[in-house]
């Protein structure tokens, strides 16, 4: 009997084996016969290490621009657009990282045409959620989860353009604000001088809090029961980034109790928390009193979307805060560093401003009267706002503002749902993780004087303007793509209209540049001078 099962036992691992082998085969084969896989950077580990660690400087952001030097005799690579090589992981089989807009497009969108299907985002994205890695938000979950498409639709109402309209009286507030800011600094010590990087990230945030979560973040470093010190936040959120970097590759780091950093980043968790809390309940209490002025907005649409658990809500405040924040202040930042240093472009533009523009300036003492003016629209007029954000020159001007310098530099990430087939002889196999480097993939080198700012290229003579339309994506495409571009569009567009309308910029030193998390200014500093209307 026991010689009988053994023999049974063998014959089964026999056919179990050649099962394995003739599968490695077939899977082997079906490779070679159908595409390389495209190589790996020839770079030593610890260069790419050194380069990934480092935080300021561009070198990380700059990555792909190396590799394509390195492999420039590799025509494996290369495909219409751009190069794609793979990249070391620990994490998955294979990860590669393209600039090819054509590649990328069909990694973040699919494609009806040839049957491919969107991929999904990487489980890589958890450290995402700074309340607590466990619980999803609008970020971490997978694109197929029924819970993130039902609050997307819901919140999309907030960014229609009806919508946005309504929040002008929050950007004019703001605007006038900054204004009284810009006039002390002229007559300050510091002699007009602003750090860009620093101011644009406190009056947008303003702008964020008030418009889109009902409360109000303070600068003076004082905090009320319904207002939240933004200094504090500002800081505990970058505390939080940097914790949660070293979180992917540490998995139980937060077992180092004796680690200073460690206990940083639980402190900031529970600060973020708290203000994502304080959000929540201040708007809970002043929607009881119906202090909403018939407006809808995102903070409200968060508090009726039905969520498994509080924390899970909680989550979703945090990162629609920290993603709706520094990603237009950073942006807005490389505009008007690009405008200022190009005066032919700065004088073209400020002509199309005014030519729109109330005669009126902002918060004179005729501002408000002005409506009896004839030649002009009044300044929070729907007519304005529209002129304002379809100015052709000005839209262009961010454009490539956004090309140049965009602040999701290193792109975004996919995992392969099934072998992606690239011209005639490279496969990215199923299951690899492909990122698309954003900043190289958009001063490609396909394309004229890639590296310089050109507004004129987004005009319909530019024969290149169909390919640089499909390239350019730093708002990525996609079930996936941000759900904040109206809002991010028309803030930057109505604020570079004002601030340039009413104030001259000059850059005082060569700005320095920083990618962590995103693509930022480090140094970037302006003399401000205001103008004579
Ligand atoms: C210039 C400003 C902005 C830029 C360049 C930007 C860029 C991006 C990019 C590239 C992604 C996609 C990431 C990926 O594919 O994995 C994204 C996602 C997202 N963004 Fe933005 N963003 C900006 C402003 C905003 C604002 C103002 C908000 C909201 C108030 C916002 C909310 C979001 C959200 C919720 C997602 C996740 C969407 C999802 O996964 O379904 N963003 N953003």
């Amino acid at each position: 009997m026991l010689s009988v099962d053994v023999n049974y036992a063998a014959v089964c691992a026999v056919l179990l084996l050649v099962t394995m082998l003739l599968c490695y085969y077939f899977i082997s084969n079906d490779r070679k016969g159908r595409g390389k896989i495209p190589p790996y950077v020839p770079l030593s580990v610890s260069e790419i290490t050194r380069i990934y660690v480092s935080i300021k400087g561009l070198e990380k952001v700059c990555f792909c621009d190396r590799v394509k030097e390195l492999l420039k005799n590799e025509p494996s690579v290369r495909s219409k657009y751009g190069i794609t090589f793979r990249m070391p992981s620990m994490k998955v089989k294979y990860a590669f990282q393209t600039t090819d807009y054509e590649i990328s497009r069909l990694v973040l969108q699919g494609s009806h045409e040839t049957n491919i299907i969107e991929s999904e985002k990487s489980q890589l994205n958890y450290v995402l959620n700074f309340l607590d890695p466990k619980v999803f938000n609008l970020v971490t979950h997978l694109t197929a989860n029924k819970d993130r498409e039902h609050a997307r639709k819901a919140y999309a109402v907030n960014f229609s353009y009806s919508s946005l309209q309504k929040q002008w009286v929050f950007i004019e507030t703001a605007l006038l604000e900054e204004f009284t800011l810009f006039r002390s600094l002229i007559s300050s010590d510091a002699k007009g001088v602003m750090n860009v990087k620093k101011e644009m990230l406190q009056f947008f945030l303003r702008i964020l809090g008030r418009s889109t979560f009902g409360i109000e973040f303070t600068f003076d470093g004082t905090e009320q029961e319904d207002s939240i010190n933004g200094l504090e936040y500002l800081e505990m959120q970058e505390t939080m980034c940097r914790d949660r970097i070293m979180d992917v590759n540490i998995p139980y780091r937060w077992l180092m109790f004796w680690d200073a950093n460690v206990r940083k980043g639980q402190v900031a968790t529970k600060y973020l928390k708290e203000v994502s809390d304080k959000i929540l309940f201040n708007h809970q209490k002043r929607r009881r009193v119906k202090d909403m002025a018939g407006r809808t907005p995102l903070i409200d649409l968060i508090d009726q979307e039905p969520y498994p658990s509080h924390i899970a809500k909680a989550s979703d405040i945090n990162i629609l805060l920290f993603a709706g924040h520094d990603t237009t202040a950073f942006s807005f930042s490389f505009f008007l560093m690009e405008v200022v240093r190009h005066p032919e472009v700065k004088a073209k533009l400020l002509v199309e401003i005014a030519s729109v523009m109330p005669k009126v300036p902002l918060g004179s003492d005729l501002h408000g009267r002005q409506e009896q003016s004839a030649e002009s629209l009044p300044h929070c007029d729907t007519k304005l706002m529209s002129a304002i954000t379809g100015l052709e020159y000005l839209n262009w001007c961010i454009k490539e503002a956004m090309r140049l310098w965009p602040i999701s530099a290193f792109g975004s990430s996919r995992v392969l749902s099934q072998d992606l087939h690239v011209g005639e002889d490279l496969v990215l196999p199923k299951g690899s993780l492909v990122q698309s480097m954003f900043y190289s993939m958009f001063r490609g080198d396909w394309i004229d004087r890639a590296n310089e700012f050109i507004p004129e290229r987004w005009s319909t003579a530019n024969p290149q303007l169909p390919q640089l339309k499909e390239m350019w994506i730093p708002f990525s495409t996609g079930k996936r793509a941000c759900l904040g571009m109206n809002l991010a569009l028309f803030q930057m567009r109505l604020v570079a209209a004002y601030f340039l309308h009413h104030f001259d910029f000059e850059l005082t030193c060569e700005p320095t540049f920083e990618f962590f998390v995103n693509l930022k200014p480090d140094q970037l500093l302006m003399k401000i001078t205001e103008r004579v209307h």
